[in-house]
Order: C-alpha cells, then sequence, then structure tokens
C-alpha cells in the first residue's frame, strides 16, 4: 500500500529486498531536489538575493527538522555530513586522541572498523571488542569489564547491525560508558527507516545518521554531537563557509555547525533529507513498525520452510535484515540466480568481514526489508528461492 509513494516501484518489476542496502526514495524527495535545481539554484550561507535566501532557509529547515526529529537540544548539535561513514571518520579523525580504548562491538560495519584501525587503534592498541552469543546478543557482561578496566573510552556501536538485523540496546550501553566515564557514538545508519531515536531520552554523545538509508537521497547524513562535546571536537576540515575572519597569517572559525561544514554542501541533498524526514512523520513509526514486524515475521516462517537453511541468530530484538545460507550452496550462485528472476537481495559480507570470520564463513544472503515491502514480495522471493534451489542442488 505505501509502494505508491514510491515512484521506483512504478517503474521497476524488481523485488526490492535490499533496503538495508539502501532505501527507495518517496515522491516528496525526489520533487523537493529537481524543485531546488530547477526554481532556486543558489549556494547557501553567501550571497543574499533571493534565491540564495531559500536556498539557505530550506537548508536550514532540514537542520530543524532533524533537529526535532531526533529531540536534539540544539541546531548547532546537528552537523550534515556525506554520511554515516564521513561522520565516523570525522569524529576518530579529530576527537577521540585522548581516549586510550575504544570500544566497539563485534557486529560492526567496516565503517566503524576502518577508521579505528587508521588512527593506529588494533587490538593491541587501544581497540576493545565485545563478544555476543550465539544468537548475537551484545555481551553486557562483558562490556562492563572492559569498561571496569579502561574507564574513560570512548564507545562506538551500531543500533541495529545491517548484517544481522540485531538491536543493540542502546539505553543500557550507554547507562554503562557514562557509569564509567566514557562517552558513546551510536552508528545509527540503520536506525531511523525503523525506529525512533530520542537523544535525550538515551543520553547517546554522538549520533551518525545515513540520509539514503532513511528514504533520502544519497551523498547525505548527520552527526549529532551533545552540546557539551562541541568544545572539544576540532573540524575535520577547513575552508570556505567556515571561518569568521581571515587574514595572511591566521584565521577564526565560525562556531558549530558551521565551522564543521566546509565548503558547499550537498544543499539539494540536505533538503531532500528534510523531506524524508517529513514523508516518515506523516507515516508515524507506529505503523512502520506494525506492518514491517509483521512482513519481516512471514518472511522468517517462510524461510524457515526452506530445507537445510542455515541462520546465524533467532529474530527477537531483530529488525531489516534476515541473513542466512543454504547448505553446500554457494551464496554468490544463489544471489546471481535471484537477481535473474528479478528479486534483489545481497549476497557476501555485507561490509562486516569480522563477524562473517568469526561465523566461519565467507558471507550471506541478506533479505533487507522496509515497512513497504509486502507479503506478496516475500511469496515472489520464496517462489524464486526455491526454483534456484532446484536448479542448484
Ligand atoms: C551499520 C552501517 N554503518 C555504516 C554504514 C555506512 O553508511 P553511509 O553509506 O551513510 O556512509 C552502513 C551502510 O551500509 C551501515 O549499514
Amino acid at each position: 500500500m505505501f509502494k505508491r509513494d514510491f515512484p521506483y516501484f512504478a517503474n521497476s518489476k524488481t523485488v526490492y529486498l535490499d533496503n538495508a542496502a539502501t532505501t527507495q526514495k518517496p515522491k516528496n524527495v525526489i520533487d523537493s531536489q529537481i524543485e531546488y535545481y530547477e526554481k532556486y539554484c543558489a549556494n547557501t550561507h553567501r550571497s543574499s538575493y533571493g534565491d540564495a535566501n531559500m536556498a539557505t532557509r530550506k537548508y536550514e529547515n532540514s537542520r530543524e527538522l532533524l533537529k526535532e526529529f531526533i529531540n536534539a537540544k540544539k541546531s548547532e548539535e546537528i552537523i550534515f555530513t556525506k554520511g554515516v561513514t564521513e561522520a565516523i571518520n570525522m569524529i576518530a579523525d579529530t576527537f577521540t586522541r585522548d581516549y586510550k580504548s575504544v570500544i566497539i562491538s563485534s557486529l560492526e560495519h567496516h565503517s566503524n572498523i576502518v577508521p579505528w584501525h587508521m588512527q593506529g587503534r588494533d587490538l593491541t592498541n587501544g581497540l576493545k571488542v565485545v563478544g555476543c552469543d550465539n544468537n548475537l546478543n551484545f555481551d553486557f557482561e562483558e562490556y562492563e569489564n572492559i569498561l571496569k578496566k579502561n574507564p574513560n573510552s570512548f564507545v562506538s556501536v551500531t543500533h541495529i547491525s545491517n548484517a544481522f538485523g540485531k538491536i543493540h540496546d542502546i539505553k543500557r550501553v550507554c547507562d554503562l560508558a557514562h557509569k564509567y566515564e566514557s562517552v558513546v557514538l551510536v552508528d545509527g545508519a540503520q536506525s531511523l527507516a525503523h525506529a525512533k531515536i530520542d537523544v535525550q531520552k538515551l543520553d547517546v554523545d554522538f549520533l551518525a545518521l545515513s540520509s539514503h538509508k532513511t528514504f533520502g537521497p544519497t551523498g547525505v547524513g548527520a552527526l549529532y554531537v551533545k552540546e557539551k562535546h562541541l568544545e572539544n571536537m576540532k573540524p575535520y576540515q577547513t575552508g570556505g563557509a567556515t571561518i569568521n575572519e581571515v587574514d595572511f597569517n591566521s584565521s577564526t572559525l565560525l562556531n558549530s555547525p558551521y565551522k564543521f561544514e566546509a565548503g558547499t554542501q550537498n544543499i539539494a541533498g540536505v533538503i531532500g533529507f528534510g523531506e524524508a524526514l517529513k514523508y516518515i512523520n506523516r507515516i508515524g513509526y507506529e505503523n512502520i513498525k506494525t506492518v514491517e514486524k509483521d512482513v519481516y515475521n512471514y518472511l522468517n516462517s517462510e524461510l524457515e520452510k526452506i530445507p537445510n537453511i542455515i541462520f546465524y541468530n533467532d529474530t527477537k530484538d531483530c529488525i531489516g535484515s534476515r541473513s542466512f545460507n543454504i547448505k553446500n550452496i554457494s551464496h554468490d550462485d544463489i544471489g546471481i540466480l535471484l537477481d535473474k528472476m528479478g528479486i534483489a537481495v545481497r549476497v557476501g559480507h555485507h561490509c562486516a568481514q569480522p563477524i562473517m570470520k568469526k561465523l566461519g564463513i565467507k558471507g550471506t544472503i541478506r533479505v533487507s526489508t522496509s515497512f513497504y515491502n509486502d507479503y506478496e514480495d516475500v511469496n515472489r522471493l520464496i517462489k524464486a528461492l526455491k526454483k534456484a534451489l532446484d536448479m542448484l542442488s
């Protein structure tokens, strides 16, 4: 029923089940970007003629929308970025040097692993990994032990695993971190497509968000920074639009968020991100959750009937992604055949090689749903999967 809001579904016969990679975009998001380029294309925060003012107003309106959306205290706490990857790199590069240890979970995406390695963190040099149980649940006992031994750490964990759909209890992660004088960055790449985040209630210090996984345009995201940390954060890049005063000897910078948004930003993208948030507000998380969980459960019950299927976790505290393999059949071969039958899923390591290695596998077949997927999508997937398995057995 929601598919009618998304032009992609009117133009494509593909059964789109790769929402953890990127979501489809509703018409208001697409229209808002076309409108910017066709009707008031101008740079922001510089000139003071009509179109430039309009572009600045709409850009800043997206910041206000996001501030309200995640219940940040102030708009200064919202910094637009290229996406989650850039947000984590920004923090890894500019903020965390004084923290001896960085703590991550074992379900992290490469974007929350590689930036730490590039800052010289590895298992012998301050990167600690919290393990998980047989159902991929975060091990809170191990986490607290690590915090106890390493107070004043920087914790960086994903909210929802892109590879397995497991939801981490962020409130508990934050409360424990704060008990041991540590701070928390949440990788929220997969969050807003599925669940509301209230940064004040959860008491997160940093939250990295991705527009393109939240029904918005690609190349845009945001970093929420709790006000008290802003003064300790250095800009990652500087240049045009970040400065207060420049002479040949020195420069002074503006306050947040402007000092963190160097150069011309993805103006159309930011405006589109704001439209995506408006769209979610219109549908409402209660509706999203209800329909999504129903289809996710149906998907799982149908997959469970497939002979020789191997799962790596149960579906408790999970949403979005469901990963599996079929005994003795290559996930790559299944992916190729599903594609030929018009089914879009992702096969491989899903940018989460460390957990794949821990599970002793190279990758999985990942079906990732969104609230616009329906029973018919699941039925077509299952039919195609059975056909593929017949061909490969
Ligand atoms: C959990 C997670 N973190 C980070 C990223 C990277 O996000 P972005 O594409 O916004 O840089 C992804 C994208 O797949 C992801 O799923």
